[in-house]
């Protein structure tokens, strides 16, 4: 007797005996007899056993073995690929029963996320997720295989580590010495420098990362990140390394790609996208309109005016509060917008003295029909609402619809930006980004103007990866940490290990960390990053299955010296 996955069996296999085993997929009944899918990974197999016969009920998800002979199918099932054949049952045990089901286990359900991530066991049934689960071993094991050809070494570095400075909030982890806590690692930023100065050169890592900060639709707690770190490169050998991986990668997933991919300063970046992350699938670039500028008309007194033409788009009213709210969310004041037919406005949501200047720019932009778009505020503000405003026009009028992967390098990046609240430079990346040649002797009296060695890989409009070369000079690295006001106690405190690695002979290095999840979201054209990991937490932070996060009893507590303070917040 043949054990066979439920994918294999063809007219070959007529007439032999066979075992299977799988899930009950679906049971149709038709006169005595029933029709059954049995699924496992790899496919269905049609069975088919004498209802009389059998004195259990077969239900729907139910685990089962079968075994019985392999005939030809009256009529083939063209969409299935053992759709020649079935198998008349001899035997059928059922090894595990199912209760009835909450949701139909099939891709094309409408059911709650909720619900899903509760029954994750049978949300990972579906093909769907099951394929997006398979897809991302493949993905690792390819990236694997690359860097292992070009001879980077995996290594494996703590996850009960040290507060590392990337900009979100630590987890943090109690211990039973008093008072002493370890940090779940952001990245292993500091690990992957000092395995510089241990002298491997060449460094990646799977590495699981926990951040705590607000969750989006991109975004998870802990995620992967390809982390990789070289000695004695530049910005180019990076990027030149990662495009040629992604090249191998998409190529294996049959994808063909161009590189060198388009390197696009931030302040272009900015200025014509209103974004660090551009999506350049869609042009509807944000134009200058401080032509239209004028400190007599309140709708136009501030700095900067700017715009967007959707072309042959008339919004309507509904659309227009949609979007407007949309602009305000992102610091921009309000959106006013014209419709346009012909060259004509026909239409506009703000009234104002004198139209003319407005026409003439309508004119010199040759805007002939469509919807216009103008914000006028502060220069940032206007680029970020206007940013936001191009992004959901995009989700709203399907501005691209093919499927295409747009890569560019965002680069020259400011190393510092002002941080309002604790009026203090912070590090725009984190403070052991390189600085530009240029920036070298000036920034400790010019912080605004200081322009970094970061290179940020963007996608389709998500950042999947950034990186930067290192500051490998322990009086540079002071220097730096004392430019965003740390002290050198608490640089010594904080970092003293990995200040003291610098002093020993370290190569020059930099490297960069790809969010994997991110960009195999991308890759499987998912709705969130929460359809590519098999265990996530929901929006709120909620691991739904487990339900988890969780009160812990007042003896583990007591264990840490641990308080429970009375919730303020
Ligand atoms: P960075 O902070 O840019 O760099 O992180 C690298 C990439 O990780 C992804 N990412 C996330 N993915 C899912 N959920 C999140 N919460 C999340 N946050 C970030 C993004 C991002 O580009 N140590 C540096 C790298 C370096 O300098 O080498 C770092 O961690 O795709």
């Amino acid at each position: 007797m043949k054990l066979v996955n439920n994918n294999q069996l063809t007219k070959n296999n007529i007439g032999e005996k066979v075992s299977l085993f799988g899930w009950v997929h679906n049971i149709r009944k038709f006169k005595e007899f029933a029709f059954v899918d049995l699924r496992d990974r790899w496919g269905i197999t049609q069975f088919i056993y004498k209802t009389n016969d059998l004195k259990i009920q077969l239900t729907k998800e139910s685990v089962v073995n079968v075994i019985g002979i392999v005939r030809e199918r009256k009529e083939y099932n063209k969409d299935l690929k053992t759709g020649e054949i079935e198998v008349i049952a001899e035997e059928i045990k059922l090894l595990s029963k199912s209760k009835e089901l909450p949701f139909e286990i099939n891709d094309n359900i409408s059911v709650s996320e909720e619900l899903r991530l509760k029954y994750r066991y049978l949300d990972l049934r579906r093909n769907i997720l099951k394929n997006n689960i398979i897809l991302k071993h493949k993905i690792f094991k390819h990236l694997r295989d690359f860097l292992d050809n070009e001879e980077f070494i995996d290594i494996e570095t703590p996850i009960l580590a040290k507060s590392t400075p990337e900009g979100a909030r630590d987890f943090l982890v109690p211990t039973r010495n008093y008072k002493h806590f370890f940090a779940l690692p952001q990245s292993p930023q500091l690990f992957k420098q000092i395995l510089m100065a241990a002298g491997f050169e060449k460094y990646f890592q799977f590495a699981k990362v926990f951040r705590d900060e607000d969750l989006r639709k991109d975004r998870q707690y802990e995620f992967f990140q390809l982390d990789m770190e070289m000695s004695f490169v530049d910005e180019i050998d990076v990027q030149n390394l990662v495009e040629k991986m992604m090249q191998y990668l998409f190529k294996k997933l049959g994808i063909d790609i161009k590189i060198p991919f388009e390197r696009m300063q931030y302040d272009y970046a900015i200025d014509n996208y209103g974004s660090d992350k551009p999506d350049l699938r869609y042009e509807n670039k944000l134009i200058n309109a401080n032509v239209l500028n004028n400190p007599n008309e309140f709708l136009f007194k501030n700095s900067t005016t700017k715009s967007i033409f959707l072309d042959d788009i008339e919004i309507s009213k509904k659309e227009f509060k949609f979007l407007d709210e949309i602009v305000q969310k992102n610091k921009g004041n309000r959106l006013l917008y014209l419709n346009i037919k012909d060259g004509e406005i026909i239409n506009s949501s703000f009234k104002i003295s004198d139209f003319s200047q407005i026409k003439n720019f309508i004119i010199d932009n040759e805007f002939l029909n469509g919807t216009l778009f103008l914000v006028n505020d502060e220069y940032m503000n206007v680029c970020q609402s206007l940013g936001a405003l191009r992004v959901e026009l995009n989700s709203l009028f399907k501005l691209v619809n093919e499927k295409i992967y747009k890569f560019a390098w965002i680069v020259d990046w400011p190393m510092f930006e002002f941080d309002e609240e604790n009026q203090r430079f912070v590090a725009a990346h984190h403070p052991f980004t390189m600085f530009k040649e240029e920036s070298l002797e000036t920034f400790e009296k010019d912080p605004k103007n200081a322009r970094a060695k970061a290179y940020d890989l963007v996608l389709n409009g998500f950042e999947i990866a950034g990186g930067s070369i290192r500051i490998h000079d322990a009086e540079l690295q002071r220097k730096m940490f004392k430019t965003i006001s740390m002290s050198l106690e608490k640089a010594q405190e904080q970092f003293g290990f990995f200040l003291n690695s610098l002093e020993y002979g370290i190569p020059p290095h930099g490297g960069i960390a790809l969010g994997l999840d991110r960009l195999i979201m991308i890759l499987t054209n998912s709705d969130s990053i929460r359809d590519v990991i098999p265990f996530p937490v929901n929006s709120k932070g909620i691991n739904l299955m487990l339900e988890s996060p969780s009160e812990v009893s007042k003896e583990q507590l007591d264990e840490y010296y641990l308080d429970i303070q009375k919730k303020t917040h």
